[in-house]
């Protein structure tokens, strides 16, 4: 359904051309999840935005690649095709509801809104399935708190009302960026759960942005590791998580002590990731990678093909695939 290829995003800044997104190739079909996970700074969410059609233009520009949704590439569409691809086909869930939802409208006519403009419903239908979608998001007293606004729910319900929104015009792909970061561990769980369950029920594909490993563990069928604009390692996750292809995944896992624990953040990984202004050269990741050679600095390794499903940026992922499975 969603083919991105070869991928490429810059930022033309004071300081210089910062590459967020460097050759970056994913797809995701019809009621698959794919997790796209990183460190801060690793081009997570721009990769978003231009999916999606809503980078910072300028400074931002894709400078390369291809966005293929239905067999159409995106990035040759008008913005008025654009914008209705966008409206309709696809939705983005972002972190902060409060910013993303209009504070001066109820939840219920920014709900109806939707099938207003896009549907043609009477004032009277948007409103009744206003509340449907708010029932099925799950929010008690749904038809009772149509008319409240934004600021009057607690921060899981607004999450709530984000995704209802993002499903009123039943999407065929919904990008979710750290939908459940900003919310206390217990709420985020039952935020996911819901997220997933709509997911299953719409079969929906649904691209996953997080830098927290136990989010995906649960929900996710496959994972793209990012790091310093590009990936590094994708797999399914089980394969993942039983024998990471990648040093840097590698860090990621053993910076978990139990694979069902939630919250973990990714900071286990010793060093920084690196400016994107100047991407050290080589594998980008050698400063920080524990089992670095000569070679390393001077070739960039390029995706390897690991095994079914499986790639990894890594010059030694045969080997660290062998030591996984003698350990
Ligand atoms: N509006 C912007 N202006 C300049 N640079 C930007 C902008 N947005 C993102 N970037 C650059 O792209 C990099 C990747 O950002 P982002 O995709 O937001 O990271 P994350 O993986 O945390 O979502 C940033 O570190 C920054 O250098
Ligand atoms: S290519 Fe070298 S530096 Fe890069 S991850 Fe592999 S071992 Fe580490
Ligand atoms: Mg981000």
């Amino acid at each position: 359904m969603l083919q991105v290829r070869d991928l490429a995003v810059e930022f033309r800044t004071r300081d210089g051309v910062a590459t967020a997104v460097d050759g970056v190739s994913f797809g995701v079909d019809a009621g698959e999840t794919l997790a796209v996970l990183g460190e801060s700074g690793s081009g997570k969410s721009v990769t978003a935005q231009a999916v999606m059609g809503i980078l910072d233009t300028p400074p931002g520009r894709v400078t390369r690649g291809e966005i293929l949704f239905g067999g159409r590439d995106l990035l040759k569409m008008s913005a008025e095709e654009r914008r209705a691809v966008r409206g309709a086909r696809m939705a983005m869930i972002f972190q902060d509801a409060l910013s993303a939802l209009n504070p001066v409208l109820s939840v219920g006519q920014q709900l109806g809104e939707m099938f207003q403009v896009h549907r043609g419903a009477s004032r009277k239908e948007a409103r009744a399935r206003a509340v449907e979608l708010m029932e099925r998001v799950r929010i008690p007293a749904a038809r009772a708190r149509a008319g409240d606004y934004p600021h009057q729910f607690s921060g899981g319900m607004r999450q709530r009302i984000m995704i209802a929104m993002a499903l009123a015009l039943e999407p065929e792909l919904i990008i979710a960026d750290e939908p459940t970061t900003a919310l206390d561990v217990t709420v985020q769980a039952q935020v996911m759960d819901l997220l997933a369950d709509l997911q299953s029920e719409f079969r929906m594909g649904l691209i996953l942005i997080t830098h927290d490993l136990g989010v995906v563990a649960d929900t996710a069928d496959r994972i793209a590791v990012m790091y310093a604009g590009r990936i590094v390692e994708t797999a399914p996750v089980r394969d993942l998580y039983r024998a990471p292809a990648h040093p840097y995944t590698r860090g990621l896992l053993d910076s978990i002590p139990r694979l069902d624990q939630k919250g973990q953040q990714l900071d286990a990984v010793k060093g920084l990731p690196p400016s994107l202004l100047n991407i050290p050269q080589g594998c980008s990741f050698h400063p920080r990678c524990p089992v670095a050679r000569p070679v390393c600095h001077a070739d960039e390794p390029p995706l390897y093909d690991a095994g079914p499903g499986r790639a990894s940026a890594c010059h030694f992922w045969e080997e660290l695939l062998d030591d996984e499975c003698d350990g």
